[in-house]
Order: C-alpha cells, then sequence, then structure tokens
C-alpha cells in the first residue's frame, strides 16, 4: 500500500505508527466509545496489514479523515473478504469527496489483496449513509443477525 494522490492536495496512505492518537480521536468520535489498552494491539496489528489495516486521508494540515477494515478468511471463497469497519471524515471536510476517496482507496486495497468482495453493515444510525454506499457500488444482499458476546458493551450506542 502507497501513498496516493487525489484532487483538491488530498492523499490517502496506510496509517503509520505515530498517527494512532488521531486515528483514535476519530474513532472515538464515530463510535461513541473511549480508548482502551486493547484498541493499541489492534492497531499494530493493522500497521502490519495482518488482520485489517487503516488508512488516513490527510491535506497539507492534518488527517481529515479514516477507513479501517477487517481482512477475513471463509473457506465458501478459499480466501479472505473485506469488510469496511470504521469510516469517518472529519465534520470540516464533509461533502468534499473524501468519504468516497477513502472507500474507494479500501475497494482498491482489497482487491489487490485478492479478497473475494467487501461489504460493511449499517445500523440504524447510520441507516442515512445507505445512498452514499450505493454511489460506490455497494448493494443491500440480506440481512444481518448478530448476538453481543461481551456483555458491557451495547452493539451500538443509540
Ligand atoms: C458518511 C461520510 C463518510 C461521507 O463522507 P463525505 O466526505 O462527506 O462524502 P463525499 O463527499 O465523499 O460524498 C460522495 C457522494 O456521496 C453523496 N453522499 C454523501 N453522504 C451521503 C448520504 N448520507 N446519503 C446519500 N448520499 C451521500 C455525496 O453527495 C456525493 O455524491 P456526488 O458524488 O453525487 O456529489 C461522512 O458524512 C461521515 O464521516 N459521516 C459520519 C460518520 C459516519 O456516518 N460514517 C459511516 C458509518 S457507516
Amino acid at each position: 500500500m502507497a501513498v496516493e494522490h487525489h484532487p483538491n492536495g488530498v492523499c490517502t496512505r496506510p496509517a503509520k505508527a505515530d498517527d494512532q492518537s488521531r486515528v483514535f480521536e476519530l474513532i472515538e468520535q464515530l463510535t461513541g466509545e473511549v480508548v482502551t489498552s486493547d484498541w493499541q494491539g489492534v492497531y499494530e496489528s493493522h500497521l502490519r496489514l495482518e488482520r485489517g489495516a487503516v488508512v488516513v486521508a490527510e491535506n497539507n494540515l492534518s488527517i481529515v479523515g479514516i477507513a479501517t477494515v477487517s481482512y477475513n478468511m471463509t473457506i465458501r471463497y478459499g480466501g479472505e473478504y473485506c469488510e469496511l469497519e470504521e469510516l469517518i471524515v472529519d465534520d470540516s471536510a464533509r461533502g468534499l469527496n473524501l468519504g468516497r476517496i477513502l472507500v474507494q482507496r479500501t475497494i482498491d486495497d482489497a482487491r489487490r489483496r485478492g479478497c473475494h468482495e467487501i461489504g460493511l453493515y449499517l445500523v440504524p444510525s447510520t441507516e442515512g449513509n445507505r445512498g452514499f454506499y450505493e454511489k460506490l457500488g455497494f448493494e443491500a444482499i440480506g440481512t444481518e443477525m448478530r448476538q453481543m458476546l461481551k456483555t458491557d458493551r451495547a452493539i451500538e450506542k443509540k
């Protein structure tokens, strides 16, 4: 994964170790969760592109958006598929195509890695983004069922 340059002086690149605090800040904003000691190990694993990745979008001032993915292995594909996990563009930079650029970058990276598909799930609070993902080529397929296995977290912050 390399640095890619986009219009308006924005570039996307894989996250580095010293991006961690800004990436965590944006994930806190997105999820309403507070950083725990477990986050760092996952972040470091994603820097090594083991089971996921973090892509940042930055302008000449700062990181203005992030997309994180997990790479999951399944027998039916004989390999990996990709799940878009966390996507957020800073309030100050919305509507400038950065969300599209970030998602397209994760699609391109997943394709290069050999993933068979890329997906995401919407929850009630993000359902309003359906049109955004449709513009990027995603189609609704079925519905998802989940069961939380750690009781200290709600599946979604209301
Ligand atoms: C969703 C989000 C990432 C979109 O990023 P963005 O940079 O503002 O969006 P873009 O400028 O790249 O939009 C690309 C296109 O999608 C459209 N679009 C953006 N948000 C949309 C929405 N919620 N519904 C329908 N279309 C949308 C834009 O109008 C644009 O269309 P165009 O190319 O025809 O002009 C951003 O609004 C965000 O960070 N939201 C808060 C966090 C969040 O909801 N994350 C996703 C969790 S599933």
